[in-house]
C-alpha cells in the first residue's frame, strides 16, 4: 500500500502494530489497512475488544487524577501509545499545569506522531525507546530535564508489559525501572490475563500474535509480582472497570475486559 504523509519513512506499512490496531480500535486515524484488517478480525473473534480498551483510557484517566491529588507532577509512559483522546499531559496539565510527562514508545508511528502534538508544550517529550531500555529511558528522561529523580515520579506502564515475553523477564525489567524511583512515587500497570476468560479471548490472542508485537495475558498473581516493593492503593490489582468508579457506577461484567490495573506506592 502507499505510505501514508504522516508515517515515518522506517515503518513497515504492510506489517500491522499493537500501536496502531490500538489507535484504530480507539477510533483514530493513524492506522494502515493491514492494521484495520487485524483490528476488524480482533473485534469479530472478541466483541469485547473495543472496550476493554476504552476501559483502559478511563482507568488511566482516573489514575492520573488520582496520582495529582496526591501530589505527583512527574509521570513517565511507557508504551504510552499514538496519542488519542485523553492523552496524560492533558489530563495532568489541565489539574496542575505544572505536571510534566515524558512519552516513551518503540512504535515509530506513536513517537511521530506524540512529537507533533507536543510541539509547542516545553512541560512535555517524547522518546522512541523499548521498555527493556530502563537505562536509556531514565538518561533521556532526565536531560530533556522535564524528570528529576530526587522527587516522586509516577511511571505508567498500561498495555504494554504484556508485550514483554516471559523470556526477557518482564517483572525484572519492571523493577529496573523503578529502581532510581524515591519513595513516594508511583506504579501504574494494566495488563491483558486469561484469568476467567471464554475460549474467544484466547483466540484473541492467538491474532494479536501476528502483529509485530505479539500479546503474553497473565495471571492476578504474575502481575501482582510487579508491584513488589510498593503498596498497592485501594482496591488493589482489580479488573479494570473496577479500579475506583464513578460513585453509583455500576459494571455487569467487569471480568469482561479481560484486564487487570492496579497502582502501587513505592516504600
Ligand atoms: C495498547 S497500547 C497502550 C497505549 C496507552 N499506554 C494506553 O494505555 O492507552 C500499547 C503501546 O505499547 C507500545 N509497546 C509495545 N511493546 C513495547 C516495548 N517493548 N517498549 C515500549 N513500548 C512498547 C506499543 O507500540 C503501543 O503503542
Amino acid at each position: 500500500m502507499d505510505r501514508p504523509g504522516w508515517a515515518p519513512e522506517t515503518v513497515d506499512v504492510n506489517w500491522p502494530s499493537a500501536a496502531r490496531v490500538y489507535d484504530y480500535i480507539l477510533g483514530g486515524a493513524h492506522n494502515f489497512a493491514v492494521d484495520r484488517e487485524l483490528a476488524e478480525e480482533l473485534i469479530r473473534t472478541s466483541p469485547d475488544v473495543a472496550e476493554t480498551m476504552r476501559a483502559n483510557r478511563v482507568f488511566l484517566r482516573r489514575a492520573v487524577r488520582f496520582l495529582i491529588r496526591e501530589g505527583i507532577r512527574q509521570f513517565l509512559d511507557v508504551g504510552s501509545g499514538i496519542p488519542t483522546v485523553g492523552n496524560v499531559h492533558e489530563i495532568a496539565q489541565k489539574a496542575a499545569p505544572e505536571s510534566t510527562v515524558v512519552y516513551v514508545d518503540v512504535d515509530p508511528v506513536a513517537v511521530a506522531h506524540s512529537e507533533a502534538i507536543l510541539e509547542g508544550n516545553d512541560r512535555a517529550g517524547v522518546i522512541c525507546a523499548d521498555l527493556g531500555e530502563s537505562d536509556r529511558i531514565l538518561n533521556e528522561a532526565n536531560k530533556l530535564g522535564l524528570i528529576d529523580f530526587s522527587r516522586p515520579v509516577a511511571v505508567l506502564l498500561a498495555g504494554v508489559v504484556h508485550f514483554i515475553p516471559d523470556a526477557a523477564d518482564p517483572a525484572g525489567l519492571v523493577a529496573q525501572l523503578c529502581e532510581p524511583l524515591v519513595s513516594g512515587s508511583y506504579l501504574l500497570v494494566s495488563h491483558t490475563t486469561f484469568d476467567g476468560q471464554p475460549p474467544e479471548v484466547i483466540e484473541a490472542q492467538r491474532l494479536a500474535a501476528r502483529t509485530s508485537t505479539p500479546l503474553f495475558p497473565r495471571t492476578h498473581a504474575e502481575i501482582l509480582a510487579y508491584f513488589e516493593g510498593t503498596t498497592l492503593v485501594e482496591p488493589g490489582l482489580v479488573f479494570i472497570p473496577l479500579w475506583r468508579p464513578d460513585p453509583g457506577e455500576t459494571v455487569a461484567h467487569p471480568e469482561r475486559t479481560s484486564a487487570y490495573a492496579g497502582v502501587g506506592r513505592k516504600d
